[in-house]
């Protein structure tokens, strides 16, 4: 696929994407209107949409007739979620998400503990609602997003991140929990997500989805070391450098530029070769996974 066809088919589905996340939310004047505002401003300001596209791609491997615009959604939500939790003073501290002021900066801490906690909820409520009529579908849905975002997952990566924050020591052993689960969980659960929507899926198709999650999510996270490093505010649409602000090992820290690049390259070519493996329909997510790779924000 061709640089310009990749942009085109990133673009339709974005596009799906931002449309869906507008038609699910609760609308901004749903009392409390200050809540719902909240969630729209960190939901709407921008962002890449990985973890929709990847679901959307792993779809496309599996495809059905079931939808899955609502999957998209609750993903996203569980995501932005995350990160305005991250931006909180008590954790990252930063000022600066998807191009404009965080949700703590732009309303007040406690709205945006409290929008976080809200789309939290409303994805699984999201989950349980547009798949009612399809059980197994839901509760496969509702069991990945679930696990990935919670305490022995995302939770316990952002735990140990923090830890080793305050410790200030890091092991190669302990970065690659973190990475592994403050980051791939979740775009593990992106890719088995896509799968669930399918009826004939095996268990051992879901193991290789979750090997490939596991290895583009790393590569993901690690990217976002470098890009830490070597980007700008501007192009990353967040504030950069606060890792070593914060003191934190990142893969750059511990293995230089270099190395971490070599890493991450080496991941995503795992992951392409099981790509291959898992579906004839697996052009478009190689396609994804390789410009994560190469992404400059
Ligand atoms: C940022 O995720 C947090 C990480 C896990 C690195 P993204 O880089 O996907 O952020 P958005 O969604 O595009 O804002
Ligand atoms: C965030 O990791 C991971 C989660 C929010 C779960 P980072 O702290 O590296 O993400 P950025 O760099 O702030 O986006
Ligand atoms: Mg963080
Ligand atoms: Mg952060
Ligand atoms: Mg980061």
């Amino acid at each position: 696929m061709t640089k310009e066809e990749l942009k085109r088919q990133l673009e339709i589905r974005r596009l799906k994407v931002e449309e869906a996340i507008k038609k699910y939310l609760p609308a901004e004047d749903t009392r409390p209107a200050i809540v719902h505002k909240a969630m729209h401003y960190s939901m709407e300001a921008g962002g890449k949409r990985i973890r929709p596209m990847l679901l959307l791609a792993a779809h496309e491997m599996f495809p059905s007739e079931v939808d899955p615009l609502p999957a998209c959604v609750a993903i996203e939500c569980l995501h932005t979620y995350s990160l305005i939790h991250d931006d909180l003073p008590c954790m990252d501290n930063s000022d600066l998400r998807r191009g404009k002021p965080t949700c703590h900066k732009q309303f007040d801490e406690t709205m945006a503990l409290l929008a976080g906690d809200a789309l939290l909820t409303y994805s699984f409520e999201l989950l349980a609602s547009a798949y009612k009529d399809n059980p197994k579908v839901a509760a496969g849905l509702v069991l990945d997003l679930a696990e990935a975002g919670g305490s022995r997952k995302m939770i316990g990566g952002q735990v140990e991140d923090v830890l080793g924050e305050r410790e200030g020591k890091m092991t190669p052993e302990r970065l690659e929990f973190i990475h592994d689960n403050k980051t791939a969980a979740l775009i593990t659960a992106a890719v088995t997500m896509g799968i669930r929507l399918a009826d004939d899926y095996s268990q051992q198709k879901l193991e290789i989805a979750r090997r490939i999650g596991k290895n583009v999510g790393l590569a993901f996270q690690v990217i976002d070391d470098i890009l830490d490093v070597t980007s700008d505010d501007a192009t990353m649409g967040k504030t950069t450098g606060l890792d070593a602000a914060n003191g934190k090992m990142t893969y750059v820290s511990l293995y230089g530029i270099d190395r971490s690049r070599q890493i991450a390259a080496e991941l995503t070519e795992a992951a392409v070769a099981d790509s291959k493996q898992l579906s004839k329909n697996s052009e478009f997510f190689e396609a994804l996974i390789t410009y994560m790779l190469n992404r400059i924000n």
